[in-house]
């Protein structure tokens, strides 16, 4: 067993999470950050305790959606972290899917990001297993791409604020997220509870994308104790 599972009471989580990031940010990072409903608390409690000047910001993925929709990953990240911090991070890079030539976006993503690597790789965790938006199907070598979204995932669009509907978004790659230094999987919530069994206990495949991660050297998963109720 490569992974540490930390299982926190629901009132702490973000919290105890947001104090372990804010001792990782006092060196310089590459990290690559998710967005969506579980970081939201924890950025709330980082932005008031890090200094992310020296930080380097990669965002996961990215909905087919136009610019400044509310459901936009760059946008979502910008009003629950990056509004917050007192000093913008170095950088903050992320997928555009607004780019003509989608597969040089993804080509010139990648290169990015494994031109000095990743340091600490945030995820959430679909109720489909899914990573980012590599969805089930997708292989552990899968590169950064666009790709078609699962039923799951456009209804979470609606969740997000989305003013429109979309079929596809972009994604880093599992290729890329598996060559991260370090990686914490955020669970958190009943709703999560199934998942994060089968995350643990399926066997490792494509069917849940989130098993692979128990191939990775260096995997937290910080849980909290309604998402870790099965395990
Ligand atoms: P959520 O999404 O944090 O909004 O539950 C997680 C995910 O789909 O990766």
């Amino acid at each position: 067993m490569t992974y540490r599972l930390e299982i926190v009471p629901e009132e702490f989580w973000p919290g105890v999470v947001a104090t372990a990031w804010a001792e990782r940010l006092r060196t310089r990072l590459r990290v690559c950050l998710p967005t969506g409903a579980t970081p939201r608390p924890v950025y709330r409690e980082v932005a008031a305790l890090a200094d992310f000047s020296a930080t380097t910001v990669f965002v996961l993925d990215e909905f087919g959606l136009p610019a400044g929709d509310p459901a936009r990953c760059d946008q979502m990240l910008g009003t629950d972290l990056l509004s917050r911090l007192s000093a913008p991070p170095e950088l903050v890079d992320s997928l555009d899917p607004e780019k003509e030539d989608l597969v040089a976006e993804c080509r010139r993503y990648s290169a990015t990001v494994a031109d000095g690597g990743l340091d600490l790789t945030l995820l959430g965790l679909g109720r489909n297993g899914h990573l980012g938006l590599n969805e089930p199907g997708s292989r552990v070598d899968s590169p950064t791409r666009v790709v078609e979204l699962a039923d799951e995932t456009r209804r979470s669009l609606v969740r997000y604020g989305a003013r429109e509907a979309t079929d596809w978004g972009m994604t880093l790659g599992l290729r890329e997220i598996m060559a991260s230094e370090e990686i914490w999987l955020l669970v958190r919530g009943a709703h999560k509870t199934s998942v994060l069994r089968r995350t643990l206990g399926d066997p490792v495949g494509p069917h849940l994308p989130a098993t692979y991660l128990r191939e990775h050297p260096n995997v937290v998963i910080w849980a909290d104790e309604a998402a870790a109720a099965e395990v």
